[in-house]
């Protein structure tokens, strides 16, 4: 191991939160004091956002007709989005079009326009990337079933949108992540909402955070069927690759989260889901085998690419899907770190040669 890597900032910062706790040993995520997997039965996206965004701090009121109005107020800007919406890469446009929101400098404000405009921007991009118009977003639907809605033209059935809805819900907070912790980075220099959001947005895109689920589909397509899983598996490690949707730097058992969207998905009947349970089962007795010190279970993104297929969503998506849900956690973390007020600050540790 090399030096450098040895000096790594694991673990430098510790902050108090209220938003969630991950404990990777035992495998439990709560989120604003109820565990993921009660969360995602009882709350939809909006009582969840408000119940992440007031254990922040937040003093913003969360429900549908609010999150409408947001939504119907970032439609209006997209004719000014201009080059954001032609980007190739979805997280590359979402970056672009969030960057494209006025901060007021008021973060409950700032707060409901980013968490409402983030699901009508990725929309956006999906119509416009395949030469179709924009779709406005519908008062009266859900979050989630909007969400849906604008981006495949069509209102998504009951099962599609309770669905999606125990996707944002299961993926809105995640402890100190990266892309959350950049946030908060961003937040405790005094700078805006908006572009802590839009760093939050860089960092998630990376593939060793948000960017698996769209390879773990394709994963699954090339595999095709239970019987290659194994040998798909072992070619995949002896060219040096990684297993997408396995392993996390906390847990040491399966991600709560996979079990979550496991079963948030069955009602869609997805023609994937069995063939990814036998991935998974094969992937995870082959890692137990090569590293049995070091556990290596699905994670999160493992199912979430089986439920975002399920519920008609394009791969391409899948990230940027990720963020409209994220989008709250990020949004709470900028409220609880504006009241610590102190600037985040790691510190380095020079091994470089000094002057003779
Ligand atoms: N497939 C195969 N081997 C893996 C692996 C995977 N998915 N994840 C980790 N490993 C191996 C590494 O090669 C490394 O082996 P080495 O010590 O021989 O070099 C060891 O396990 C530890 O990996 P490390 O990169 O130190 O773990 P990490 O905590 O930094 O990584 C992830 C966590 C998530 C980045 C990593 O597991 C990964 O790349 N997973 C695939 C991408 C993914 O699913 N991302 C979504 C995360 S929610």
């Amino acid at each position: 191991m090399s030096e450098a890597k040895s000096s790594g900032l694991d673990n430098v910062v510790a902050a108090d939160t209220l938003i969630s706790d991950v404990d990777g040993e035992r495998g439990r995520l709560v989120i604003a004091g109820e565990d993921v997997e009660r969360l995602a039965q009882v709350a939809d996206f909006e009582t969840a956002a408000g119940r992440v965004l007031a254990a922040g701090g937040s003093g913003v009121r969360v429900n549908p007709d609010a999150l409408a109005q947001v939504r119907a107020a970032a439609f209006r800007l997209v004719p000014g989005l201009g080059m954001a919406l032609q980007m190739s890469d979805g997280m590359e446009a979402l970056r672009a079009c969030m960057a494209h929101l006025h901060s007021t400098g008021n973060d409950d404000a700032d707060a409901l326009s980013a968490i409402g405009a983030a699901p009508v921007f990725v929309a956006a991009w999906n119509r416009t990337r395949q030469g179709l118009a924009p779709i406005a977003p519908t008062p009266g639907l859900s979050h989630a079933a909007d969400y849906l809605k604008m981006s495949l033209g069509t209102a998504p059935s009951d099962a599609a949108a309770r669905a999606l809805d125990a996707y944002l819900v299961t993926v809105i907070d995640h402890g100190m992540n990266a892309s959350t912790f950049t946030a908060r980075v961003v937040t405790s220099t005094a700078s805006d909402l908006i572009s802590a959001i839009v760093a939050g947005v860089g960092a998630l895109k990376g593939p060793l955070h948000g960017g698996a689920p769209g390879p773990v589909l394709d994963m699954l397509d090339k595999i095709g069927e239970p019987a290659r899983a194994e040998q798909w598996i072992l070619d995949e490690l002896a060219a040096g690759q990684r297993i997408m949707g396995m392993g996390h730097r906390i847990y040491r058992v399966r991600d709560p989260r996979a079990a979550v969207l496991e079963q948030a998905v069955k009602p869609l009947a997805s023609p994937r889901l069995e063939l990814a349970r036998a991935v998974e089962t094969a992937a995870a007795k082959i890692l137990r085998e090569r590293r049995p010190d070091r556990a290596l279970a699905a994670n999160v993104e493992f199912y979430t690419a089986v439920l975002l297929d399920a519920v008609g969503l394009p791969r391409e998506q899948f990230s940027s899907t990720f963020a409209v849900g994220r989008v709250a956690g990020w949004c709470a973390h900028v409220c609880e770190q504006r009241r610590v007020g102190r600037l985040i600050r790691p510190a380095s540790r020079y091994v470089g040669p000094m002057p003779t």
